[in-house]
């Protein structure tokens, strides 16, 4: 049993763990973005390059296609065997469709931005050739403005990454790779239908440090069927064996009523709240020993990645890829279900659908489906929130400067909640106000403290739940 697991208060603990609350990769979350249709939410685009001193930017590119279907998967993917009739030519008419869309939103956000990121995600675009690839990046090449700092990373399935395609990759200048890892026990692989040996993993790694990339990530997920403490030990301690640079360790998010295919998970098999807090337990206390920073909701960095050094600086941030570096910067989406989010401006979604996205695009219209636009009061819950997830406490002072505001006053019924939630432990409050999340309830209860004040959710939502159907807190 972990060490950290005597300290945790289990009544406490079990009155708030397992209910449905946002992890709030945005604020407002997606199910709050009501405000805008399409057209509306797409001109959002042109007033980011309005403000005083625009945002440079942050690009991010969805590529939905997969080979094989993991059964746990919540991402916005189609699944499409290469060998499929037909599929050679939707993956071609999505790519054209997706140059047109880069170009677009380039000229409406404006070409001369310097462009800080450029993040590949999907659904897999390991699924795609090296020609496509190298294609679509010199599209993004001729429409943004990139320089040799331009940090550029990709998702890869290391089921379908070759030495030839890393090779090709840092060619054009990628330098950071996340890769989905999941789990290294057999039997849970079988089950989520993703069969992917450590050895296969080693020698990805192992390509990817041979290649030159700077920054390795894994994706893990702890508390999906099948799995137990005893595997997530084993799996977790042969991660450290391959020394990545950063890891996420994802809490399984079940939505079966929203995603069908998570319904053919056995959750008879599921590990229940209380094994889950181990198995996050036992995750962080040997990434830990083995020097890894705990960072946000659910990763970890070593202290001199870019991540760990983005906590220290203040330049972190949690959006749709997590915790993330770039702060500051405005994201472009490009692709089916992409999202935009512009600092102090709002959110803008494309349509979900592949085909509708193509068509849309084909037909010379925006593929935007909806939009936010923040108020004042959503730009500052946004700060709260985003403070509570970075850095792991919340200062009242610096929300007061920041929104001219008194922050007793305008959180007067949160702050209420915020004592309810210190005398069980969940944080704790300094005398000049601060909020501290504490260590371990706190931190793996974070996702309660954040809900306090999100305005968008029933008001007992921190200690009920939500109607609306987010993934378990714990
Ligand atoms: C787009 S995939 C990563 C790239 C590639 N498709 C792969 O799977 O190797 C993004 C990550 O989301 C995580 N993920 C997907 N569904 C999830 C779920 N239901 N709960 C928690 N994490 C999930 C997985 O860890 C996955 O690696
Ligand atoms: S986890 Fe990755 S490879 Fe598996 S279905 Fe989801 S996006 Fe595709």
């Amino acid at each position: 049993m972990p060490t950290a697991m005597t300290e945790v208060n289990l009544d406490v603990f079990r009155k708030y763990a397992g209910l449905s609350l946002p992890r709030h990769v945005s604020y407002p979350m997606p199910t709050g973005w009501q405000d805008l249709d399409g057209q509306e939410a797409a001109a959002m685009h042109g007033d980011s390059r309005r403000a005083e001193s625009p945002h440079d930017l942050s690009l991010y590119l969805h590529i939905p296609f997969c080979e094989a279907l993991c059964k746990f998967c919540a991402c916005n993917r189609v699944i499409q065997p290469k060998a499929r009739t037909g599929a050679a030519d939707t993956t071609e008419s999505y790519l054209a469709a997706l140059q047109t869309d880069i170009g677009r939103v380039a000229e409406s956000v404006g070409t001369d931005r310097p462009l800080r990121q450029i993040h590949w995600g999907g659904g897999s675009p390991t699924y795609l050739t090296e020609e496509q690839i190298e294609k679509i990046h010199r599209s993004i090449e001729g429409a943004f403005a990139l320089s040799p700092e331009t940090e550029i990373a990709m998702e890869l399935d290391p089921r379908g990454t070759t030495p030839s395609l890393l090779g090709t990759l840092y060619r054009l200048g990628f330098r950071r790779m996340s890769m989905g890892v999941q789990d290294f026990d057999r039997a849970v692989q079988e089950h989520i239908h993703r069969i992917q040996p450590f050895e296969m993993v080693r020698d990805v790694v192992t390509a990817c440090r041979d290649a030159g990339f700077c920054s390795i990530n894994f994706d893990l997920i702890y508390g999906m069927p099948y799995q137990t403490p005893d595997t997530i030990r084993d799996t977790v301690e042969r991660t450290i064996t391959l020394s990545p640079d950063r890891v996420a360790y994802y809490h399984y998010a079940q939505i079966p009523e929203k995603i069908a295919t998570q319904r053919g998970m056995d959750h008879t098999k599921m590990p229940d709240s209380e094994t889950k807090l181990e198995m996050f337990l036992i995750g962080a206390e040997l990434l830990e020993a083995a020097g890894y920073e705990f960072i946000g909701l659910d990763h970890f960095a070593r202290p001199d990645e870019g991540l760990a050094l983005a906590a220290r600086s203040g330049t972190l941030q949690r959006n749709f890829q997590g915790m993330t570096t770039g702060a500051g910067l405005d994201l472009i989406g490009a692709g089916v279900s992409s999202i935009s989010n512009l600092v102090d401006v709002g959110f803008i979604q494309n349509v979900k659908e592949t085909q509708r996205y193509v068509e849309l695009i084909e037909a010379g219209d925006s593929p935007a489906e909806r939009g936010k636009r923040l108020t004042f009061d959503d730009q500052v819950r946004q700060a709260v929130i985003s403070q509570l997830y970075c850095g792991t406490s919340l200062q009242p002072r610096l929300i007061e400067q920041r929104f001219d505001i008194d922050f007793g006053d305008y959180f007067a019924r949160e702050l209420g909640i915020m004592q309810e939630l210190e005398a069980d432990g969940l944080v704790s409050v300094d005398s000049d106000g601060t909020i501290s999340v504490t260590w371990p309830l706190g931190r793996v209860l974070l996702r309660t403290v954040a809900a306090v004040f999100d305005a968008y959710l029933d008001p007992e939502a921190y200690r009920v739940g939500d109607r609306r159907s987010f993934s378990t807190n714990a």
